[in-house]
């Protein structure tokens, strides 16, 4: 992992309050975690009081509003608008989610938005995934065979063998699953963590491919695996409704098998 400047202390202190025009008569007041490792202060919490009449629906359209029209020096990621893209993932009111996606609407009161928890931050909404990554690269997630391909034709598979990777092969990798988990917060430099997890999960259940049981062995490891305590905090959290934990369990549940257990 890179190294990173942090913070003198981790006390988030109240920072400046950009008040609505004097005509707005919708407005909605957004708090947005700040740091700068450049400017050598400490992290603060600015307010924003957002004119809603001129604001599209969803929290991305609120921080992109603040950066458009407020304050050009606000970083985050976004780029699909559509929920694909998983590159503005952040925590919303105390849960991760994808900004694009959370209606401005559904959330009552004032709302609070920082990085997602416990990654290192790079500068206000934008946390370091590098680690994240490297562990995605890990489990190799591509197809793996060793048997030659047929000149003329893909690698085919049932109807059957395809709805296996269903409510998997949708994972936008956003991360707000793995950064959700205690298990991943204490022990994330060992444990692959739920998101990982998942897309491993994802090739060792692709009929097609044939590195199963070295996907396995890989995994018969005290921390990469057996760090999940079912505390099912990732399935509650995925913006994309899908279940890690399911895909964990199954996991373990073929490495019994295989076990003859
Ligand atoms: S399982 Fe869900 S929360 Fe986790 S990375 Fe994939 S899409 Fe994001
Ligand atoms: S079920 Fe496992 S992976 Fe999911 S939050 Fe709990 S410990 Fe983490
Ligand atoms: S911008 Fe792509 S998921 Fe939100």
């Amino acid at each position: 992992m890179a190294e990173f400047r942090l913070p003198k202390n981790s006390r988030v202190s109240k920072g400046k309050h950009y008040p609505a025009a004097t005509n707005a008569k919708r407005t909605k007041t957004v708090q947005v975690y700040r740091w700068d490792p450049d400017a050598g202060e400490n992290p603060r919490t600015d307010t924003f009081e957002i004119d809603l009449d001129q604001c599209g629906p969803m929290v991305l359209d609120a921080i992109i509003k603040i950066k458009n029209e407020i304050d050009p020096s606000l970083t985050f990621r976004r780029s699909c608008r559509e929920g694909i893209c998983g590159s503005c993932a952040m925590n919303i009111n105390g849960t991760n989610t994808l900004a694009c996606t959370k209606s401005l609407a559904e959330l009552k009161g004032d709302i609070k938005i920082y990085p997602l928890p416990h990654l290192p931050v790079i500068k206000d909404l934008v946390p370091d995934m590098s680690h994240f990554y490297a562990q995605y690269a890990s489990i190799k997630p591509w197809m793996q065979t060793q048997s030659p391909a047929r000149p003329d034709e893909e690698r085919l598979q049932s109807v059957a063998d395809r709805k296996q990777i269903d409510g998997l092969y949708e994972c936008i990798l956003c991360a707000c699953c793995s950064t959700s988990c205690p298990s991943y917060w204490w022990n994330g430099d060992r444990y692959l963590g739920p998101a990982i997890l998942l897309q491993s999960y994802r090739w060792i259940i692709d009929s097609r491919d044939e590195a199963t049981g070295e996907r396995l062995d890989d995994l018969e490891d005290p921390f990469k695996l057996y760090r999940c305590h079912t505390i099912m905090n990732c399935t509650n959290t995925c913006p994309k409704h899908l279940n890690p934990a399911k895909a964990i369990a199954e996991i373990k549940k073929m490495l019994l098998e295989r076990r003859g257990a």
